[in-house]
This record gives C-alpha cells, sequence and structure tokens, in this order.
C-alpha cells in the first residue's frame, strides 16, 4: 500500500470538500485550465490518462475535443461526481486507482494530462515511470502544479493573515503537497528520471477567484485543507477572529465579478521517446 496518507485525506474530509464544492474549485481555477487544454494539443481519437482527476473537470473537456478518456483519482467522493457529471457521454471512464502503482498497461495512451493532480505522490519517481510505461512512443504529457507559496499571493496573503493567529510552521514541509513541485529542477529530474524527454516548464501567471465576495472567499479558504488543518488546533473563539481578519483581509480584492488573487504555477510538458 503506498500513499496511504493521501489517500485518507482525499477520501475524507478534504476529498467530500471538493466534491461538494467542484464548481467552485472550477471558477478558481478558470483562467489556468484553458492554457493546459492548449498545451495538451487533445486530437479527437487520442486515447486519454487525467492523472488525478477528481471531479473529472479537465476528462470533460478532453472528451469535448473528441478524446477518448480515462479518469483516474483516489478519491471515491470526487469520482462519484465526475461519474455524475459524464452520465451518459460516451469515450470517457472514471477508475477509482492510484497512479503511481496502477496498471494502465503498457502504451496505451497519447497524452498523459493533470491540472494539479500530480504533486501528491509518495515516490513522484515511480508514479511518472508508471505514467510514462502507459503513454505510447512519442506520447505526451501536460500538467499544471503549484510554484512556490511565496508566489502564490492565493496562498501566501491568507497564510500571513491565519499566522497572526495560528501555527502555521509545517505549511511547506517537504513531502507530498500543494507545491512539492515548485522547484523546476526537481520537476526536470523527475520527468528525465522517468524516461520522458523533451520538458518545458513554463510559467504561468493567472489571478483564481475565490469567491463571490470577502465573506465568502475568506470561508472557501479557512475550510479548504490547508487553513482547515492550521485551524483544527486551533479554540473556536481563535478561528472566529482568524475569518473575520481574512474577510477584512481579501475585502481590497473585492470586483464586481468576485474575489481575484494572484497565482503562479508551471505548465509542464514533456514527451516519451
Ligand atoms: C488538487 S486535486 C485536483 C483535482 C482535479 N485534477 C482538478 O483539477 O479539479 C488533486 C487530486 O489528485 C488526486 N490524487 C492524489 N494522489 C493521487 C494518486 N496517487 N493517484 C491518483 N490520484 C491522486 C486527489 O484525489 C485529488 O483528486
Amino acid at each position: 500500500m503506498v500513499n496511504e496518507d493521501e489517500a485518507r485525506d482525499w477520501n475524507g474530509e478534504t476529498g467530500r470538500y471538493w466534491a461538494t464544492h467542484a464548481e467552485h474549485y472550477d471558477a478558481m481555477l478558470a483562467r489556468l485550465t484553458p492554457h493546459l487544454l492548449d498545451a495538451a494539443g487533445i486530437r479527437p481519437g487520442d486515447r486519454v490518462l487525467d492523472i488525478g482527476c477528481g471531479c473529472g473537470t479537465t476528462a470533460l473537456l478532453a472528451a469535448g475535443r473528441g478524446a477518448r478518456v480515462l479518469g483516474a483519482d483516489l478519491s471515491g467522493p470526487m469520482l462519484a461526481v465526475a461519474r455524475e457529471r459524464a452520465a451518459g457521454r460516451d469515450g470517457i471512464r472514471f477508475d477509482q486507482a492510484d497512479v503511481q502503482v496502477h496498471d494502465f498497461g503498457a502504451e496505451v495512451f497519447d497524452l498523459a494530462l493533470s491540472r494539479f493532480g500530480v504533486m501528491f505522490f509518495d515516490d513522484p519517481l515511480a508514479a511518472f515511470t508508471n505514467v510514462t510505461r502507459a503513454l505510447r512512443p512519442g506520447g505526451r504529457v501536460a500538467f499544471l502544479c503549484w510554484r512556490e507559496l511565496r508566489e502564490n499571493q492565493h496562498r501566501a496573503l491568507p497564510l500571513d493573515v491565519i499566522g497572526r493567529y495560528a501555527d502555521t510552521s509545517g505549511v511547506t514541509s517537504p513531502g507530498p503537497g500543494m507545491f512539492s513541485f515548485a522547484r523546476p529542477e526537481y520537476l526536470r529530474e523527475v520527468l528525465t528520471g522517468a524516461g520522458l524527454t523533451g520538458a518545458g516548464v513554463d510559467e504561468l501567471r493567472e489571478p483564481v477567484r475565490l469567491g463571490a465576495d470577502a465573506a465568502s472567499a475568506a470561508d472557501f479558504l479557512r475550510h479548504g485543507a490547508m487553513f482547515r488543518a492550521i485551524l483544527a488546533r486551533c479554540p473556536a473563539d481563535t478561528v472566529e477572529r482568524a475569518t473575520a481578519a481574512l474577510t477584512e483581509a481579501l475585502v481590497p480584492y473585492q470586483t464586481p465579478d468576485g474575489v481575484w488573487l494572484e497565482s503562479a504555477a508551471w505548465l509542464v510538458t514533456a514527451r516519451k521517446p
């Protein structure tokens, strides 16, 4: 058994939160997603693996471009949403599987893509080696992962505010997690080690939408995995004060179209020789 902690999280509160807020996450990432799809260069008939497909958004978009798609994910609650969204559609399937170790077969896919689903492996090299095995020769990889915390205002700003009330140390500790692929040298090392070539690691800067207004954005952040874990150790009145301070800090970012903060990701492409 590998990735046990991640499997527990994504099948527990974290996965359930994503599942019940699937539309919110999609709206949050709406400016980033088209870059991934363009880089993936999906052609009708392509066989596509969506790594850590979650609630199925990118798998459905790939299927909409004529691909035959397998979405693979650890999370039962998120896959339930994905299957519901894909009901009645041909050419798309979702399997509960650990991409690091699951046997997808050899030389099956033309493309492996992922929107922020590749940063949670215990052993990234083993995971990408497994993905490479499943790609046909000439097959492509395209994914998004986050740059470092300080480049991501949508996390750094809330963290600074919450840090006035709670212990935020350990948020960027090494190991699987949101920022595990932040260093491009490490990313390239993993891709090359997994047998992929021609790695492109391009910076992507786009705003992300956290909510309709400051209060809903603060509420969304406060219940998401990162801040829920930090605030879980605090008494209720501290959580209340931290949430109020976060709401106040987000007010200047409120626009008629919601609360937008800056984000920074890597848009990564590579192929199997
Ligand atoms: C940040 S979410 C992104 C979900 C989806 N790609 C999206 O953009 O909405 C990360 C996803 O990766 C999945 N995941 C993490 N580790 C995994 C693994 N070893 N195998 C398969 N899926 C995994 C999680 O269950 C979760 O759905």
